[in-house]
């Protein structure tokens, strides 16, 4: 028998998403006239832009006429695509054409970045966290095992909440490996161009990466948050950023994303000799990827149109007036709230003795609503809950009523 990657067993029996999938379905089958509300795992809800739509159409009849038929495109992805995401969200940053890679999903290129580090190095990651991060590097052996108190051997964990408000402190030690995310999945919450520049200059000084995840960028209405970490002098040394079309225009289940590795970020081997990450990566992209459908990327180039943009925007200010009424409705039902002003999801306290895995069967069995428990993010993850402004109107609508009128609190 072939021998397995014995890292694949520190991990707990089941992802985050999957387990909560299996007790909404368990709930289901016993209570079958349940009228169930999801607001758990942070999917779309509405359709994608016209303008995607009338793309990909277009793009479907190029692929069905022999002189406009394409065959394997650049792995990396089209010029016409690249160009657009650095005129519009790179723009006097410096980012350049060869330094954006287009993919198939931010979850798989957090989760694959890891492939091009040591194995040795240490990992930061806040906590609570977007657990892609935490489980690719279990699986990729840069941790010990998993501890009585939830947290992994040899991780450093950056504690996140209320009372820090949200804002991880530098580590005491040196680190080699930083995820950020922001705004941040599961807060909501976000970090200042103030914040964001002492992780910058930590970074720089202990010749640490920054993986900064800037999926919700979208989301964001406050100016002093920033949209990219590129906005952060000194940031194209040390950082590499991952955005997608998932959450900013409706691609979860189209898939497209990129991700950024300026040319200046270096690692270093074993023999202290420097080397690009671009490099690297674009190694990695173009054995492992052979590059996200035409289609797909005409669907996604289209946001970038006039049209495009406001038809996006509309849906963003969507989902952003039901975080509003998230937000306002579990303050009123007497709950803490945070997050949902510059991210589509809402990260409330769950109320005194109740912890959150017993706030989501409460929540379920009391008034059939579907959240994502705070502990299932981490340990620092206890005690909140996260609700997800993706819903329909309608939906979210009912599900604030019947948290304001029915939940027993
Ligand atoms: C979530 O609910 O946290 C999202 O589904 C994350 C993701 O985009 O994978």
């Amino acid at each position: 028998m072939a021998l397995i990657n014995e890292n694949y067993l520190k991990l707990p029996g089941s992802y985050l998403f999957a387990e909560i999938a299996r007790r909404v379905s368990t709930f289901k089958a016993e209570n079958p006239s349940a009228d169930i509300i999801r607001l758990g795992i942070g999917d779309v809800t509405q359709p994608l832009a016209p303008a995607s739509i009338k793309a990909m159409h277009d793009a479907v009849d190029e692929m069905a006429n022999q002189a406009t038929f394409r065959g394997y495109g650049p792995e990396q992805g089209y010029d016409f695509l690249i160009e657009k995401i650095i005129e519009t969200n790179y723009k006097s940053l410096g980012v350049e054409m060869d330094e954006v890679f287009v993919s198939d999903g931010s979850k798989s290129d957090v989760g694959n970045i890891q492939e091009i580090f040591g194995v040795n190095n240490t990992v930061a990651i806040t906590d609570p966290v977007y657990p892609v991060y935490l489980d690719t590097n279990v699986m990729a052996g840069r941790t010990g095992t998993l501890q009585n108190n939830g947290t992994f051997e040899q991780v450093v964990y950056l504690p996140c909440n209320a009372e820090n408000s949200f804002t991880p402190a530098l580590p005491t030690n040196k680190v080699d490996m930083i995820y950020l995310c922001c705004p941040n999945n599961p807060t909501g919450t976000t970090l200042s161009k103030k914040e964001l520049k002492k992780w910058v200059d930590y970074a720089k000084s202990n010749d640490s990466i920054i993986l900064f995840d800037a999926a919700y960028a979208a989301y964001i209405t406050e100016a002093d948050v920033p949209r990219s970490i590129y906005e952060i002098e000194g940031s194209r040394d040390v950082a590499i950023e991952f955005r997608s079309f998932s959450k900013t225009a409706g691609f979860t289940g189209t898939r497209c994303a990129y991700t950024v590795v300026p040319k200046t970020v270096m690692g270093k081997d074993s023999e202290g000799k420097e080397h690009s990450l671009n490099q690297l990566w674009n190694r990695r992209h173009t054995t492992k990827f052979n590059g996200t459908p035409y289609i797909v990327q005409r669907g996604a180039a289209a946001i970038y149109t006039p049209e495009g943009q406001a038809q996006i925007k509309a849906t963003v200010d969507y989902y952003m007036t039901n975080a509003k009424i998230i937000r306002e409705g579990l303050i009123t039902a007497g709950l803490q709230a945070f997050g949902g002003v510059n991210a589509p999801y809402i990260w409330l306290k769950t109320p005194e003795g109740i912890d959150s895995w017993g706030f989501f069967d409460k929540l379920l069995k009391e008034v059939h609503i579907v959240g994502t428990p705070g502990a299932g993010f981490g340990p620092s993850g206890e005690g909140y809950f996260r609700l997800t402004a993706f819903g329909n109107r309608e939906n979210t609508e009912k599900a604030i009523e019947r948290i304001k009128t029915k939940l027993i609190l």
